[in-house]
């Protein structure tokens, strides 16, 4: 391959000059100083700056532009809005050709599942494709309450409200029930729906180290006297790590802080515990020791939208008055329909569930007999091999690619560089044989680059 401006140099010592130099006008963009202000700017007869009133001069967009060009420098292609012609489960299609699938939350293979398909259809056949309108107002139709009765259920709760996303879920249930005088303490790894939530709510926000809560602790103990309501939230499975907390501690710290404990689901629903119930069946606690468990409808139950189950004054004040939900219009019947039915799919086959933690397990056995760094990975549906780059990690997705392997490398400023890695999503239905071949083509790449 042949790298322009820097000759004489291997090829490892220009992708690191390059990475480098990158990072520095990542790091310049991100303090405001545009790059590159085009000629006109200093001669602004108006003194508002360019930058104030051009798109293509939004910091944002800037470093955007900065990262593509470092793409194209190092010739790589984007890995990012790849079309996939069709059903994206254990295998993919893509520009022609079949790929084994590492880059989807399909964990239980439901998503195109013929009886989730069939419900779908029945919905749309039945209420059509929206509702038109917000629940309270003319928006509710029975298939909203079944789901929501049928997740309230799985989680031995008393009620379940689902959205139409389930960004918003968090961004609406935090930012609506807590306030400036309150403080919302989250594991430093939480997603960014939780980040966006404690904003529009305003609140005081601290984080802990990852997984740590002793450090929670001891930040109670300073803190929670100078606060009215306190929120404590953590993943059920850490989205980029594919590791989990120990409930059991958080629950005992936050009743003895008299806090409230949110977990998030979005990736423990229907992997954890025996029967896919989650975080609360794979460590055997209370329904009510977690004050509100949300999850989402698009990973193993093959819709869209979120979920938040708990006690009634919960969900009833929710479905009244959260914003993203009252102010939105109800969730689409077939999309609804379809969760409902990978529910009832999921409970009625619980050895999915089983089948994919057999797999994830075999997974990182494998990747860590080869000497790959997956972290503190618990090889339940998501395991990350560490590249130590993003260049790296760049370069390994295309080989994989090549070869016939579609996976999702995860690059700086989604992660620290040093954590730059490949993110493996595993479902129920890869085969042992996928993956043994991928893990024995990832440590061959990983050798050779
Ligand atoms: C932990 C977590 N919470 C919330 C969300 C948002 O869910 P959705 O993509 O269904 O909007 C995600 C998305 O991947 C997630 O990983």
């Amino acid at each position: 391959m042949v790298r322009k401006g820097l000759p004489g140099l291997s090829a490892q010592i220009k992708d690191k000059l390059i990475q480098q130099a990158l990072e520095r006008r990542l790091r310049q963009a991100e303090q405001g100083r545009h790059l590159q202000l085009p000629a006109s700017a200093a001669k602004e007869a108006d003194s508002t700056p360019e930058q104030h009133w051009r798109f293509d001069l939004h910091p944002g967009y800037q470093q955007l532009r900065i990262i593509t060009e470092g793409a194209a420098r190092l010739e790589i292609d984007s890995p990012f809005f790849m079309l996939h012609e069709g059903i994206a489960g254990a295998c993919t299609r893509i520009a022609g050709r079949e790929y084994v699938n590492f880059a989807s939350y399909n964990y239980l293979g439901l998503s195109g599942h013929p009886e989730v398909s069939e419900a779908a259809k029945q919905a749309i056949d039945r209420f059509g494709t929206s509702v038109s309108a917000s629940r309270l107002v003319a928006g509710e139709r029975l298939v909203h309450r079944e789901l929501e009765q049928a997740i309230a259920s799985a989680y031995g709760a008393q009620d379940a409200v689902t959205f139409v996303s389930g960004h918003a879920t968090n961004v609406t249930t935090i930012g609506y029930l807590f306030g400036a005088r309150d403080l919302i303490v989250h594991d430093e790894l939480v997603h960014n729906s939780v980040l966006q939530g404690i904003g529009l709510a305003g609140a005081r926000r601290l984080s802990f180290p990852h997984n740590d809560w002793a450090s929670l602790e001891s930040l109670l103990a300073e803190q929670r006297t100078h606060f009215q309501r306190v929120l404590i939230v953590l993943e059920g499975i850490y989205s980029m790590d594919g590791d989990y907390p120990e409930l059991p501690r958080f629950i005992d710290i936050k009743r003895k802080y008299r806090a409230f404990l949110m977990i998030d689901e979005a990736h423990s629903f229907g992997v954890m515990g025996n029967s896919g119930l989650g975080i609360r069946e794979h460590f055997g606690v209370d329904s009510s020791d977690v004050d509100i468990w949300m999850g989402t409808l698009s990973k193993a139950l093959a819709g869209c939208g979120g979920y938040i189950a708990g006690e009634s004054a919960l969900v009833e004040h929710l479905r009244y008055l959260a914003p993203g939900f009252l102010y939105s219009v109800g969730m689409p019947p077939p999309v609804a329909a379809a969760s409902l039915a990978a529910l009832r799919c999921l409970q009625r086959e619980p050895q999915r569930v089983r089948t994919l933690q057999e797999r994830g397990q075999l997974f990182l056995a494998l990747a860590s007999a080869a000497g790959i760094d997956t972290g503190t990975s618990a090889g339940l549906a998501v395991i990350p091999a560490i590249t130590g780059g993003s260049v790296r990690a760049a370069r390994l997705a295309a080989a994989l690619f090549a070869r016939g392997i579609n996976v999702q490398p995860i690059v700086y400023p989604g992660v620290p560089e040093k954590a730059a890695r490949l993110r493996f999503f595993v479902s129920c239905e890869h085969s042992e044989e996928q993956i043994r071949e991928t893990v024995s083509a990832l440590a061959e790449e990983m050798r050779r680059l």
